[in-house]
C-alpha cells in the first residue's frame, strides 16, 4: 500500500465522517478530510480521531479553486474520495442554488484541480491516482412497481433539483475519463442509514420524532419504496471499488432492502416501543401523521448490484433489520449528539474545539 494520503471531501457529513472513522480505524493510511462544515457537517461525528493524526481537517470549499489545488499541492494524495455535495432533495426543492454550486460548479472545480495535479504526477504516481465519486441512484430517476431494478446501464432521468445536480457532476466525472484519461471511479449508491445522519432525512427524523412523542410526518400514501443500505456498507463498497475498480466504470451500490416508507416508519415504531416500553400508552405508531407530498416525489428507487458483486466481491453485510435496529439503539444512545445537533452548538465545535486549544 501506498504510504500517499488520501483526500476526502465531505468527510465531516453523514457518510464522510463514517468513511472517515472506519478508514482511520482500520489503520489504512493517512487521510486528509477537506470539508466547508456547511450546516450538514458535523465535526463532534469524528469526535474520536481528536488526537490521532493520521486525521488532518482542513475547512474548505471544494467550489474554491485556489484552495483545492494548494491542498493538492501540499498533500501530494494518491486519490481523491469525492463525498462533499448538498445532499437533501427537499431543501434542492426550496433552494437549488447552492446544489448547482457544489454539487456542479464545486465538482467540475476539483476535476480542474485534480487533473491539473494528476497531468503532472511522474509514473508510477499518476498510474496509481484515482478521483472517486460519490453518486446516488436518484440520477436514474423513478422506477414503476414492477420494473427491474437499475443497472449502471439504465438511462439518466434525474427528477429532483438534486438529483439532476448529481447527474451532471457524475456527466463531467465522465467526461473528465474521456477527454483527458483522468482516472476515475464513480458509485451510485441507494439510500443509506445509520449513525450520524442529520435529521432531516426520515430514519433519523423519525427516530428522534417518535422518541419525543411528535407526529411522524409521512409524505402522501407511505407507498414510495426506497432500498437501504447500512452506511458502513456503503463504506466497504467505496474501499473496494478504490482498491480495485476499473477505471471510467460506475458501479451500482444497493442493499437489496426495498420497503416502503410506511414499513420503515412503522418498524421504527416498533422497535423504539420495545426498547423504551411506555406501559398503558399507545403504540408510537399513533403518532404518524399523512402530510402532503413533495413535489415531483420519486416513486421506487431499487439496485441491481450485480456488477459490483462480480467485479469486485463486494456485498452488503448487514441486514436492514440488523441495521436499523442497531442505528435506532444508537440515536437512543448518544443523547449529547443529538443535543449538538439540535441547539445549533455543533456549528461551534470549529472555534471550540480547533481553534482555541
Ligand atoms: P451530508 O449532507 O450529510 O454531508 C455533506 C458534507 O459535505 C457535509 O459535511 C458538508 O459540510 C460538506 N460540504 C457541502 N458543501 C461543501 C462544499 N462546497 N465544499 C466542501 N464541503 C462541502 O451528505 P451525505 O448523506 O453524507 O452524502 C455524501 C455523498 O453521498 C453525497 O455526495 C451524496 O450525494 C451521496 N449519497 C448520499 C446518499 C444518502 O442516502 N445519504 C445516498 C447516495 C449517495
Ligand atoms: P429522504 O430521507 O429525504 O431521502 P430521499 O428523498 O433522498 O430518498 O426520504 C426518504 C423517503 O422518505 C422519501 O420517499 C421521502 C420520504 N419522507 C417522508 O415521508 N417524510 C419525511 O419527513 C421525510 C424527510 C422523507
Amino acid at each position: 500500500m501506498s504510504s500517499d494520503p488520501i483526500i476526502v471531501t465531505g468527510g465531516a457529513g453523514f457518510i464522510g465522517s463514517n468513511f472517515v472513522l472506519d478508514w482511520v480505524s482500520a489503520g489504512l493510511g493517512s487521510l486528509i478530510n477537506f470539508d466547508k462544515l456547511t450546516y450538514a457537517g458535523n465535526l463532534r461525528n469524528l469526535d474520536a480521531l481528536r488526537d490521532n493524526d493520521t486525521h488532518t481537517f482542513v475547512r474548505g470549499d471544494v467550489g474554491d479553486s485556489a484552495s483545492v489545488t494548494q491542498l493538492l499541492q501540499q498533500y501530494r494524495p494518491r486519490a481523491v474520495l469525492h463525498f462533499a455535495a448538498e445532499s437533501h432533495v427537499d431543501r434542492s426543492i426550496h433552494g437549488p442554488e447552492d446544489f448547482v454550486a457544489t454539487n456542479v460548479t464545486g465538482t467540475f472545480r476539483l476535476l480542474e484541480a485534480a487533473r491539473g495535479y494528476w497531468s503532472a504526477l511522474p509514473e508510477p504516481e499518476k498510474g496509481a491516482f484515482r478521483f472517486l465519486h460519490v453518486s446516488t441512484d436518484e440520477v436514474f430517476g423513478s422506477l414503476q412497481m414492477d420494473e427491474a431494478p437499475f443497472t449502471e446501464e439504465s438511462r439518466f432521468a434525474p427528477n429532483s433539483p438534486y438529483a439532476a445536480s448529481k447527474a451532471s457532476a457524475d456527466h463531467l466525472v465522465r467526461a473528465y475519463h474521456h477527454t483527458y484519461g483522468l482516472p476515475v471511479v464513480t458509485v451510485n449508491c441507494s439510500n443509506n442509514y445509520g449513525p450520524f445522519q442529520f435529521p432531516e432525512k426520515l430514519i433519523p427524523l423519525i427516530i428522534l420524532n417518535a422518541v419525543e412523542g411528535k407526529p411522524l410526518p409521512v409524505y402522501g400514501d407511505g407507498l414510495n419504496v426506497r432500498d437501504w443500505l447500512y452506511v458502513k456498507d456503503h463504506c466497504s463498497a467505496i474501499r473496494a471499488v478504490l482498491e480495485r475498480g476499473r477505471t471510467g466504470e460506475t458501479y451500482n451500490v444497493g442493499g437489496n432492502s426495498e420497503r416502503a416508507n410506511i414499513d420503515v416508519v412503522k418498524r421504527i415504531c416498533a422497535i423504539i416501543d420495545e426498547l423504551r416500553p411506555q406501559p398503558g400508552k399507545p403504540s408510537r405508531d399513533t403518532q404518524i401523521r399523512y402530510v402532503t407530498d413533495r413535489p415531483g416525489h420519486d416513486r421506487r428507487y431499487a439496485i441491481d448490484a450485480n456488477k459490483i458483486e462480480r467485479e469486485l466481491g463486494w456485498k452488503p453485510s448487514v441486514t436492514f433489520e440488523e441495521g436499523i435496529r442497531s442505528t435506532v439503539l444508537w440515536y437512543l444512545n448518544n443523547q449529547e449528539w443529538i443535543e449538538g445537533v439540535r441547539t445549533g452548538d455543533y456549528r461551534n465545535w470549529l472555534e471550540l474545539n480547533y481553534v482555541s486549544r
